[in-house]
């Protein structure tokens, strides 16, 4: 490893989420709705797109300021034609342990054996409920429940550990809580439940349809009883906790009511090759340009550490009194920027 690189409030780099496609085959109302991800959305075109070289090229460097941690997400990152073959390049890269993918887990029945041959450990994989007619409701009707469970079951079968993501929003599938927490205490995945975010422009975002991680463990307490776990690292996105009488883990991602911006370690490229220093920026720096122009790695190197040492977000911690979306400045879009 090179030297690492630490941001104004000293938090290091450590993790790199990088955006393949901008693309889904969903249409999560909260990410992606389809009213506004209609027919004639600007998707990137194909030219836009960082190539599989360019993404290497600067996980390497990325590696060399200190990240040892790779999420690759979308839109659906599935859809990136040859996946594999990325991740079979950045295995190799000096100083990176964990390769891990972000998914809604349609197409891990086609990927899952060659993903894990590949070299990705560990697969996340949201599902919103185990009701079809709300999940199909949530995913503008893209998908079943059991085409995700079919991936699921895949992915645990190729040997990935996997974790599922439940983006939890109420009155529309907090109903479905402790049916998700049974059904996959009893799989032994570990299921998190995500608070909803006021991430992007365009899912409509209100406090008031915000169910908070208080609420939700009180839930689950009541019926099964849970005692928190010890991270596991520091700048664990999800608080763990575990079933107390028979250990399965669960975890919930309370970026509303309880922020984790003081330990925050993830630097962000979206598919078009901006590097984003928060979830929630308004503003992103061209890598691509960089990538594309005769700059040496030394130089980009240079680039992205001025950048990190230059940081000081914290959009979840400053929140505050902000209760709807159109009190905020533009913020790019869940499905660029990769969640
Ligand atoms: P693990 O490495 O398995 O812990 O993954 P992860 O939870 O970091 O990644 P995943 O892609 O599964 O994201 C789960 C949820 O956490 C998504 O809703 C993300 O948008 C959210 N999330 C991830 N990183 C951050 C972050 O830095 N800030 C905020 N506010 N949310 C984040
Ligand atoms: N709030 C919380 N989580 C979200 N995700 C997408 N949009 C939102 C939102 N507005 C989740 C997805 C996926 C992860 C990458 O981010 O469900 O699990
Ligand atoms: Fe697609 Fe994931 Fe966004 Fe849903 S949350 S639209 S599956 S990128
Ligand atoms: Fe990091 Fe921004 Fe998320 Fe805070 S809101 S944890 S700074 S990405």
């Amino acid at each position: 490893m090179g030297r690492p690189v630490h941001d104004l409030y000293n938090r290091p780099l450590r993790d790199l989420r990088i955006s393949v496609t901008d693309r889904c085959n969903f249409r999560c109302r909260y990410c992606m709705p389809a009213e506004i991800f209609g027919p004639d959305y600007p998707f990137l075109p194909k030219d836009k797109v960082l190539s599989f070289e360019e993404i290497a090229r600067t996980a390497a460097i990325f590696a060399e300021l200190g990240v040892t941690k790779l999420r690759i997400t979308g839109g659906e990152p599935l859809l990136r034609k040859d996946l594999p073959a990325l991740i079979q390049m950045l295995k190799p890269i000096p100083g990176i342990k964990d390769i891990a993918l972000t998914t809604n887990g349609v197409l891990l029945p086609k990927f899952a054996a060659e993903l894990k041959e590949a070299g990705i450990g560990r697969v996340n994989v949201s599902l919103d409920s185990l009701n079809d007619k709300t999940f199909r409701y949530m995913n503008g009707n893209r998908s079943s429940v059991q085409a995700v469970l079919d991936g699921i079951e895949a992915a645990a079968e190729a040997g990935l550990q996997v974790k599922v993501n439940m983006v939890v929003q109420k009155g529309v599938n907090d109903q479905d809580i402790l049916d998700m927490a049974a059904y996959f205490r009893a799989r032994r995945h570990i299921l998190r439940f995500i608070e909803f975010m006021d991430v992007g422009n365009s899912n409509g975002w209100r406090l008031d349809d915000v169910v908070t991680k208080q609420q939700i463990l009180e839930l689950i307490h009541k019926e099964t009883p849970i005692e928190p776990a010890e991270p596991l690292y520091k700048g664990e996105v999800a608080s763990r906790f575990r079933y107390t009488d028979t250990g399965e883990e669960l975890g919930v991602i309370s970026s509303v009511s309880d922020a984790f911006c003081s330990n925050c370690t993830r630097a962000r490229i979206s598919a078009e090759g901006m590097l984003y220093t928060c979830l929630f920026a308004a503003k992103g720096y061209d890598l691509r340009d960089k990538l594309r122009s005769d700059m040496t790695d030394k130089e980009i190197l240079q680039y992205a550490a001025d950048i990190w040492q230059g940081r000081n977000d914290r959009y979840s911690d400053e929140r505050r009194n902000s209760t709807s979306n159109s009190s905020n400045p533009p913020k790019v879009e869940m499905s660029h920027i990769g969640g």
